[in-house]
């Protein structure tokens, strides 16, 4: 049975109520905190930076998964790694060398991912298989809470766990496959059933009144999956 992992996205938390939404999640069940990164530049938004993270990092029981849509990368990697990040991916077309930034997270003792937008290729995940603990593959242009998600994403997602598996054989070694953007209780199943098991949920949790009864509801639809 595939371990599913629900990470909320505290862009659509109360801000001025940070470590609380933090803490109330995670009782929730939270999996992970997914914690999005804007800089008006890469993306046009602007949320926080690696202060607000280390300063909820002694909130966080669970692993803070920091999706950095930010241009240049390569000095908020080491901010955050700093900050206590566990999970560090960004965008390959905001680096100017992919392969040093990925490098920057491992040295730092994080896991590292790649972010790919809709209309970004799979392959080029290929010649960095070895140094990713993590694809996420985004289901919306990034930049937005509550966008809806693109349909396509799900062919992609099947292709790119194939991708994965075959590298999994391979090499004994998992990479961890999350979708980002539009994923609610009634289209979970369907992200999943095409290969990804890690799903960051922004407003469709911090939108509702009871953080637990979403999640509780996206475990059923999920446990549907694998049953
Ligand atoms: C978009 C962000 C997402 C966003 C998801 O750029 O990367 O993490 O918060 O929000 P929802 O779940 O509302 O689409
Ligand atoms: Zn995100």
């Amino acid at each position: 049975m595939t371990p599913y992992r629900i990470a909320p996205s505290i862009l659509s938390a109360d801000f001025t109520r940070l470590g609380e939404e933090v803490r109330n999640v995670i009782t929730a069940g939270a999996d992970l905190i997914h914690f999005d990164v804007m800089d008006n530049h890469y993306v046009p938004n602007l949320t926080f930076g690696a202060m607000i993270c280390a300063a909820l990092r002694p909130h966080t029981s669970v692993p803070i998964d920091v999706h950095l849509m930010v241009e240049p990368v390569d000095e908020m990697i080491k901010q955050f790694a700093q900050a206590g990040a566990d999970i560090i991916t960004f965008h390959p077309e905001a680096s100017r060398h992919v392969h040093r930034s990925l490098s920057l997270i491992k040295d730092a003792g994080k896991q590292a991912g790649l972010v790919l937008n809709p209309a970004t290729p799979i392959h080029v995940l290929e010649d960095v298989l070895p140094y990713l603990d993590m694809v996420l593959l985004m289901s919306v242009n990034p930049g937005f809470g509550g966008q809806t998600f693109i349909p396509n994403t799900l062919d992609k997602i099947r292709r790119t766990r194939a991708l994965l598996d075959e590298y999994t054989q391979q090499s004994g070694r998992h990479i961890a496959l999350e979708v980002d953007g539009g994923i609610k209780t009634n289209n979970i199943a369907e992200v999943a059933a095409a290969g990804a098991d890690t799903f960051v949920a922004g407003s469709a949790i911090f939108g509702a009144d009871d953080y637990g009864r979403v999640i509780k509801e996206m475990r059923a639809n999920l446990a549907q999956i694998s049953a």
